[in-house]
């Protein structure tokens, strides 16, 4: 049986740490959110990073705009929360409605209050290798890693889904710590074969069955960062815990793995933000 690697339980000790930062060092971090049209997922997942503000003594400021919001809106609301001081980090919650530019809406967010790390500022740095914000998701993998001892030097890696939150900046993080990697996409020749080669599979597709179980080498570390509902409407991965298991030395489990992860990873970047903007 492999290690189930507790993203939960790792996630609140980060978030009590934080806290605890906090209320010792008397910070007073404040994070602005930005929630555009109704797609459920986001308005959960915008609910979640509200709660965690809460618990961690960050100050939260939600601005939820209609479906129908024009890009020059969302660039003004964005413009105005770059110039009010009192915000240390801003958060423009993915995806948009149709029709509107995210990649535009990222570039305009101050770089110093980038906390997602999506402004082509960060990116670059943390192509690079200089201290910059690192994207939630890959950053709480990478905590994950260390938590568990989990050492990645020389270690194949393959990362499977190419977005620019998750996928990209994965493959950033992986070689900081000189793994080997390779991002696998909907245009991959032989998903199976580079699936089975690897010691690190990271599912970050978005949709069950396409990584499955068979293509999982024995031993490899298993890092699900799909959000689904199965059949009966019940939260799963991209991949099948079940049978992958079986095949794993370590296993992220949905929920429970990699989610409480990225929004603790959040907070961290917003106390970091603050931190920066206050030195
Ligand atoms: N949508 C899914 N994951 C994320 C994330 O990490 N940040 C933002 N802003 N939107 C998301």
């Amino acid at each position: 049986m492999p290690v189930i690697i507790d993203g939960k339980e790792l996630a609140k000790e980060i978030r009590m740490n934080l806290k605890e930062k906090v209320e010792r060092e008397g910070l007073k971090p404040k994070l602005a959110v930005i929630l555009c049209g109704d797609d459920p997922a986001s308005a959960v997942y915008v609910r979640n990073k509200s709660r965690a503000c809460e618990e961690v003594g960050i100050k939260y400021e939600e601005y939820k705009l209609p479906a129908t919001t024009k890009q020059e809106e969302l660039i003004s609301l964005i413009d105005k929360l770059n110039n009010d001081n009192e915000i240390d980090g801003i958060l423009l919650q993915s995806p948009l409605p149709k029709g509107l530019d995210i990649q535009e809406a990222f570039n305009r967010i101050d770089e110093k209050k980038d906390v997602d790390g999506f402004n082509p500022y960060n990116v670059g740095k943390l192509t690079i290798g200089q201290d910059s914000f690192v994207p939630c998701t890959p950053y709480g993998i990478m905590k994950m890693f260390e938590k568990y001892n989990i050492d990645l030097e020389g270690k194949k890696a393959v990362i499977v889904g190419r977005s620019n939150i998750v996928g990209k900046p994965m493959v950033a993080c992986l070689l900081s710590k000189n793994a080997t990697v390779t991002i696998c996409h909907s245009k991959t020749k032989d998903l199976a074969k580079e699936v089975k080669e690897a010691d690190i599979v990271i599912a970050a597709i978005g949709r069950r069955g396409i990584v499955t179980a068979d293509m999982i080498k024995d031993g490899a570390v298993v890092i699900d960062v799909g959000m689904n509902r199965n059949d009966e409407g019940k939260l799963c991965g991209d991949i099948d815990f079940g049978a992958a298991s079986k095949k794993a030395s370590y296993i992220t489990p949905v929920p429970g793995g990699v989610g409480p992860m990225t929004i603790a990873m959040l907070m961290n970047n917003v106390v970091k933000a603050y931190e920066n903007r206050h030195k």
